[in-house]
């Protein structure tokens, strides 16, 4: 029987474990678990949050996701007005700043030191905790009043709910700023064009328009992040300085930013310079650094200049942006056909890196900025997200220029181009006619997350294709056959032919979501492949589905269901994938999603020695179906596994009436919902 701490003590162990996972998913962009693996230990705290709801954690994850959506936002006067910071361009403006505080200091006090932190990109929002529990989350909006956005801020995965030193502070005020990191951006939007919807132009506006949500629903799925940077009311005590206060953060479960105590113009450079160096590398969008007195008290002394503080200032990096000419458009051809339009800029230094392609993502966009060729366009370049056209100067536009047409034949291989109507995105419809489309499809194959062919490189890939030794996919697997003409082929031996057709050959095992996606079906990334593969089970099931069946599958609609449905029943395709099969390629069965719940609800208790497994993968067996293992009987149990030398646990089933389960019905019944002994 478990006793209450034993309880609290698996919720506890869940939850950083859950906390850990979604740092590495969210912030890292590096998730070491499946997503089924996550969600079964999300669901394990559940289910001991429902069956125990007095023990549940005030900071358990599972809070996390939000709740009914909110009529409108509340408006909060701000206690302390949150004022906004002077800026500083260069140096010299700096060495100024520096002046300025020293003019103001008394002699004991001149020369102060300086902390310095990262500006970051974000939103500055304003929490509150009232003894230790977080309760509030407000905008800044006008720096007087802003919006209650608390149901969004909940959802945000770094944020400590639950301040470890804090209980006995009434309230206590921390500011920071959230913001969405650079790699959960660029897969938000990622998703988010898959999806069809609106991508966001940086992280800044994907964290605001996560936050301007009435539905928490939508922020509990974006990758947003808080970064702590003061303690405005309720700062303990014995801590006077900035420094202390972002120690005193980060000891409390914050995030902060990168931060070091300077003492001079020398030192504040340096690490300006240093961080320059480093922007790229961060994790998230910054424009500057922030350089603060340390002390409070000679915060507090030096105070305000009208709406910025006399005490800090921001020193921002050197702009990225920059203007120059649109020299011509070119069009490229991806895997599915979609022709996506590059322009050709003369050269120009954005931010220290020379930018003379740039893209322009599809039709509609140009449309959108109303570029033509030889217009002036300003160009941004944020972090390492690729540069972009931001706009158009239009006052400087001459009669030089012309329009941007799209092509009515594809570039690359002369069939023609569809623009359906009210979309963005034109496609070649030459299918894997086009050499284009056909080598994207190649290189897709072999992919990382696709058939993980690491041996065989696109180079390599492409040349045979130039050479006429692959034509499709299924091509791959009958390099084996033509050893000879690849080993007399420069750069490559007997060896590496050999490294490379091993390769090839470990590639043929393979698991059905990774097929399913190989096949580059146009909308079916990978989360659609596993929710594919996990729905149907089984790949024939799938490819003979109809839109009706392909439409429960979850996150697919009406298009992508066509498109998969055109996909298998086209000859070519039916080949091409008849090949794969006969020529070696498999894997292993899926046990069907719909049969993860079958036990949903129940409480099994496992006695004696089984047969053909240990009682843990019984155990693991029965909860994959969705059952809850105990340890004793009681009244409450469904059912009995028993196997041979059952003792005490098979009486007491006898006598409460427990249903008994032996091995051969439990063998039949996991053959019943495919799972593999
Ligand atoms: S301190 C009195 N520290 O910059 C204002 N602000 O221009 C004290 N910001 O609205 C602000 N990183 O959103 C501070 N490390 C940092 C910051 C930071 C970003 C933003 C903040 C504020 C704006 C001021």
């Amino acid at each position: 029987m478990n006793t209450h701490a034993q309880i609290v003590s698996q919720m506890r162990l869940l939850i950083t474990t859950l906390k850990r996972h979604n740092h590495a998913y969210y912030v890292l962009d590096n998730p070491t678990i499946t997503d089924g693996e996550y969600d079964s230990l999300r669901q394990a705290l559940v289910k001991l949050e429902t069956d125990f709801p007095q023990l549940k954690q005030a900071d358990s994850p599972t809070d996390a996701i939000g709740g009914e959506p909110l009529p409108f936002f509340t408006q909060i006067t701000h206690d302390v007005p949150m004022l906004s910071l002077g800026n500083v361009f260069d140096k010299d403006d700096m060495a100024n700043f520096i002046r300025r505080v020293n003019d103001r200091l008394d002699d004991k006090n001149k020369n102060p030191q300086f902390e310095m932190e990262l500006k970051l990109d974000g939103l500055a929002v304003s929490l509150k905790y009232r003894h230790g529990v977080f309760a509030q989350a407000v905008t800044r909006g006008d720096g007087q009043v802003g919006e209650d956005i608390t149901h969004n801020v909940r959802t945000i995965r770094n944020l400590p709910l639950v301040l470890p030193d804090c209980m006995h502070i009434e309230l206590m005020e921390v500011r920071g700023e959230v913001l969405m990191p650079k790699a959960g951006f660029l897969r938000l939007n990622k998703e988010q064009q898959m999806r069809g919807e609106k991508t966001f132009a940086n992280p800044r506006n994907a964290a605001a328009g996560s936050l301007r949500q009435l539905d928490s629903n939508v922020a509990a799925t974006r990758p947003l992040a808080f970064y702590g940077y003061s303690v405005n009311q309720g700062l303990p005590n014995d801590i006077t300085t900035q420094s202390g206060a972002m120690s005193f953060l980060q000891s409390q479960g914050f995030e902060v930013s990168p931060f070091k105590v300077v003492v001079d113009l020398g030192e504040i450079d340096e690490f300006y310079r240093a961080t320059i160096d480093e922007r790229d590398e961060l994790p998230f969008e910054i424009d500057g650094m922030v350089v603060k007195v340390n002390s409070l008290q000679l915060q507090n002394d030096l105070g305000f200049l009208s709406r910025e503080p006399r005490w800090a200032t921001a020193y921002k990096f050197p702009a990225t942006t920059a203007t120059t000419r649109l020299l011509d458009v070119e069009w490229q051809v991806g895997r599915t056909g979609q022709l996506t339009p590059v322009g050709k800029l003369d050269p120009v230094n954005v931010g220290g890196v020379t930018v003379s392609n740039v893209t322009l993502h599809n039709f509609g966009e140009i449309g959108r900025l109303g570029l033509m060729i030889g217009d002036v366009v300003s160009v941004h370049r944020a972090g390492d997200v690729i540069p972009k056209v931001s706009g158009v100067m239009m006052q400087l536009r001459d009669e030089t220029v012309r329009p941007i047409s799209l092509p009515t034949v594809c570039p690359v291989c002369s069939s023609p181009v569809v623009l359906p109507e009210g979309e963005a995105l034109a496609r070649c419809m030459g299918g894997l006619v086009c050499q284009a489309q056909a080598q994207e499809a190649l290189k897709h194959f072999v992919s990382r997350k696709a058939m993980d062919i690491d041996g065989l490189g696109s180079q390599w890939l492409i040349k045979f294709f130039e050479m006429g030794l692959i034509k499709t996919v299924a091509d791959i697997y009958r390099l084996a056959d033509k050893t000879e003409i690849l080993q007399n082929l420069e750069g490559l031996g007997e060896k590496s032919v050999a490294n490379m057709l091993l390769a090839i050959e470990k590639s043929k095992a393979t698991s059905l979501p990774r097929f399913i996606f190989a096949l580059g079906i146009r909308g079916v990334g990978e989360s659609t492949a596993l929710n594919l593969a996990k729905h149907f089970g089984q790949f024939d099931k799938l490819q003979t589905s109809s839109v009706d069946e392909l439409l429960k599958v979850p996150d697919i609609g009406e298009i992508t269901a066509q498109n998969i449905h055109e996909f298998f029943n086209a000859q070519h395709n039916i080949n091409i994938i008849n090949d794969l099969i006969n020529l070696g390629v498999h894997w292993q069965a899926v046990v069907k999603d719909t049969n993860a719940a079958v036990l949903d609800g129940q409480t099994w208790v496992v006695t004696g020695t089984l047969s053909l497994m240990g009682r843990d993968e019984a155990k693991a067996h029965l909860q994959g179906l969705g059952a809850k293992v105990s340890g004793s009987v009681s009244a409450k149990t469904t059912a009995l596994l028993a196997g041979e030398k059952a003792g005490s646990k098979l009486d007491k089933a006898h006598s409460l009436g427990v249903k008994v389960v032996l091995e051969d019905e439990f063998l039949a019944l996991l053959a019943e919902h495919g799972r593999q002994i």
